[in-house]
This record gives structure tokens, C-alpha cells and sequence, in this order.
């Protein structure tokens, strides 16, 4: 049969731990990209929480405005990353510059992009680590997120 194959985005979000703010992440631009054209997944730079399911707290604020990471479970960063995803978004300075250590080519640099970075061009504002802070604190990243993945399904779309 002559069909056109699918072409799809791989788009990757990074944090530390990848229990709090990258799986919000995931979950969130999923919510906003058609699944026929847009693969989006979360990792960690660290590995404490690989297998791991979100923290409650991120489960809980992700529900609250309809989008369940429930079954997200936790992965480590790999090298074959870098391949297999065309943008990937980190959360803060500490992640961008652990990602881009592990980078071998300018290729892959290019791929990396502060996530916040698509709404406050160029000002290096983080997405605060949530984890030991309040349900607000949550509530806040969530907002965070939802603005940034709103301007990225834009400019992917
Ligand atoms: P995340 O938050 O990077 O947004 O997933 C963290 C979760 C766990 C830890 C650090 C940050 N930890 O040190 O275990």
C-alpha cells in the first residue's frame, strides 16, 4: 500500500529526580499534542527514583486539573537519549548543565533548551525543585508548566 509514513516529534523533559516536575511535564504536553504526531517522555539526571512511580504530590496536582501521570514510572538520562529525541527540556541551571555535560555532540546541544525559556526568552528562569516544599509549591510548577508546554504545542503544532 502506498501509505505516507507518520512522521513523529520525540520531545524529552528532565529534572534531578524525575518523580516531581518532568513527569508533570510529560503528562501535560501530552494533554496537548495529538498522539499520532507526538511521542513525549521524562527522565532523570539522577537515578534514586528509576521505577518509581510520581510523588503523590505531583499525582495529586496533576489530577486536580484533569491530567493523571499515575502510571508514569521513573528513568535515568541515557546517552541513546540524545538520539532518539528531537527537543529536550529541562527544568532548571542544574539540569541544563548536567544534561549538556553528558552531550557529545553540537548536535545534541542544540536539542537542549531550558523549558522556561520558550515563554521568558533568554532569562534563564528555572522551574523550582518542588520537593521539599508545600502542595502550593506544586501548585505553582504546575502553572509554570502549563504556560510553557501551551507556547511549545503552539510552536510544534
Ligand atoms: P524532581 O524533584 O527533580 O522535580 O523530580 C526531586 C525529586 C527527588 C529528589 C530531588 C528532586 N531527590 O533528591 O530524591
Amino acid at each position: 500500500m502506498n501509505e505516507t509514513p507518520t512522521t513523529v516529534t520525540n520531545i524529552l523533559m528532565v529534572c534531578l529526580g524525575n518523580i516531581c516536575r518532568s513527569p508533570l511535564a510529560e503528562g501535560i504536553l501530552r494533554s496537548k499534542l495529538d498522539a499520532t504526531h507526538f511521542n513525549v517522555d521524562s527522565v532523570g539526571t539522577g537515578d534514586w527514583h528509576v521505577g518509581n512511580p510520581p510523588d503523590p504530590r505531583s499525582v495529586k496536582v496533576g489530577l486536580s486539573h484533569g491530567v493523571d501521570i499515575s502510571g508514569l514510572r521513573g528513568r535515568q538520562l541515557s546517552e541513546s537519549d540524545f538520539n532518539d529525541f528531537d527537543h529536550i527540556y529541562v527544568m532548571d541551571q542544574n539540569n541544563l548543565e548536567d544534561v549538556l555535560a553528558k552531550a557529545t555532540t553540537d548536535e545534541q546541544r542544540r536539542k537542549v533548551v531550558m523549558i522556561l525559556d520558550v515563554v521568558f526568552h533568554g532569562e534563564k528562569v528555572d522551574v523550582p525543585d518542588p520537593y521539599h516544599g508545600s502542595a502550593e509549591d506544586f501548585e505553582r510548577v504546575y502553572e509554570m508548566l502549563d504556560t510553557a508546554c501551551d507556547q511549545i504545542a503552539k510552536e510544534l503544532a
